[in-house]
């Protein structure tokens, strides 16, 4: 089983000058350090804002940052309205299949651009229109690093799989169109299916 991820947020609704907003803020830990606890929870505010910004210069979806504070160690962002990917998965269809070119579209530009999200579950997708947003880069990196994008990979297939019947199927799918829009992609789902084998040895 993999660790649990993310849960460290709390989001609210709220607006920004008018327009439907998430505030995304981090709270103090009582078990850390407070000065280790404080310094975690600005780097991980400023990581998913440099990453948000950097995922979008590479044609991915995002949402639009309106607001950082690094006092109150929160973000105010665009809030997409829409289905997550794992409701569109577990709905099934045509749609969930158009979902999963799109999953691996986005995170073959993601990796294009050397970035790892670093927390790719399909409740970190939401689909608006006719487009998948992605959300929650707080874990995420910049690395060319093989070895972390195969991590990525790992992780997506085991939310894939876990969580949807029709997993392994969508993974196929979510590699095709990954290999379509990225050069290095058979290196990484290499790497990817060597860490899924060492993990079953372990
Ligand atoms: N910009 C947003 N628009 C709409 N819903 C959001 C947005 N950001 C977060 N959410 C919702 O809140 C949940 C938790 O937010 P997330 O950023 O994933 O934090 P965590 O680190 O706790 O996983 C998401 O799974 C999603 O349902
Ligand atoms: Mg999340």
């Amino acid at each position: 089983m993999l660790p649990k991820r993310g849960a460290e947020a709390e989001l609210r609704r709220t607006t920004y000058l008018g327009r439907e907003a998430v505030e995304k803020s981090r709270v103090p830990k009582g078990y850390r350090l407070p000065a280790l606890d404080e310094a975690l929870r600005k780097a991980r505010i400023r990581t998913e804002a440099r990453l948000i910004g950097e995922a979008r210069a590479a044609g991915v979806s995002v949402p639009i940052l309106y607001d950082i504070d690094l006092v109150e160690n929160k973000l105010v962002m665009e809030f997409i309205e829409g289905p997550t990917a794992k409701a569109v998965l577990e709905a099934g269809g045509r749609k969930a299949d158009d979902v999963c070119g799109m999953i691996g579209e986005a995170v073959a530009r993601l990796h294009g651009a050397d970035i790892v999200h670093g927390d790719l579950t399909t409740s970190n997708m939401i689909l608006r229109g006719g487009r998948l947003v992605l959300i929650d880069f707080s874990l995420g990196e910049r690395t060319s690093s093989v070895e972390s994008k195969g991590v990525d990979l790992r992780l997506l297939k085991e939310a894939l799989t876990s969580a949807h019947a029709r997993g392994p199927e969508h993974f196929e799918a979510v590699a095709r169109a990954y290999r379509r829009r990225y050069a290095g992609a058979a290196e990484v789902l290499a790497k990817a299916k060597e860490i899924e084998e060492r993990g079953r040895y372990t």
